[in-house]
């Protein structure tokens, strides 16, 4: 594929396997690759840490002022940092996926993040962003645009596959409970409600492996931008 600049937004719901595919994705069209993602979880372990009230929006958005995030774009290399601190685990874990939802929608903490991934955008010039609301609010004029999607029954299955491998038991129907009611939420909050952007082309992953996924994003937007 030809080289220079080229910007892919890329959106979805969770359980689609959008970040491992943009990595990946990334790496095939020699980019960087920023998750945003995990730039709302450093945000949440920020506020977490300095101890606020999670229904207090005003509260989080002073805690999560001038965030000392360090966020790396090698797609090969992961670097999270919080005032210097490597927190790539820390963030994946329960007490911050249950707090991640309330401190994304604070308009405060999406206008740190959002300025600071376009900043990241423009510096890095070829890159994959992957996010929730990339192609409908942060990167309008990206040169790709692609919405994963699945069901939420396929969805459902791989996080309780995941659930199994790691040692969190096996319970498909409250896996996909959770999923439809997080479906609905991130569907309908009032800031950057989570749905495709217009000109989003969709990818539905229910029935492929990771590695058809690909595949098929690499065609996909090696198409658009040799037709655009
Ligand atoms: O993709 P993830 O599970 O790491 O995202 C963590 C949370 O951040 C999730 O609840 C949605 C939110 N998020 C967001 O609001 N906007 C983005 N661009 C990316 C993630």
């Amino acid at each position: 594929m030809f080289s220079g600049e080229l910007v892919v937004a890329m959106d979805g719901p969770s359980g689609t396997g959008k970040s491992s595919v943009s990595r990946r994705l990334a790496q095939r069209l020699e980019a960087r690759y920023l998750d945003t993602g995990a730039m709302y979880r450093v945000a949440t372990l920020r506020a977490l840490r300095s101890g606020v009230d999670l229904g207090d929006p005003v509260a989080i958005a002073i805690a999560v002022k001038d965030l000392p995030l360090t966020i790396g774009t090698d797609p090969a290399r992961e670097l999270i940092a919080l005032d210097g601190e490597d927190v790539s685990a820390e963030i994946r874990g329960n007490a911050v996926t249950r707090a991640v939802s309330a401190v994304s929608a604070v308009p405060e903490v999406r206008e740190q993040l959002v300025a600071l991934q376009r900043e990241m955008t423009t510096a890095a010039g070829r890159i994959v962003v992957e996010g929730r609301d990339i192609g409908t609010v942060v990167l309008v004029d990206a040169d790709a645009k692609i919405y994963l999607t699945a069901s939420a029954q396929a969805r459902a299955q791989r996080r309780n596959q995941q659930n199994i491998a790691e040692g969190r038991g096996d319970d498909y129907e409250a896996v996909l409970a959770d999923v439809q009611r997080r479906d609905t939420l991130d569907s309908t909050r009032a800031v950057s409600p989570l749905r495709p952007a217009a000109d989003a082309i969709l990818v539905d992953t229910s029935e492929l492996t990771m590695e058809q996924t690909i595949d098929e994003l690499y065609r996909v937007v090696a198409e658009h931008i040799s037709a655009g």
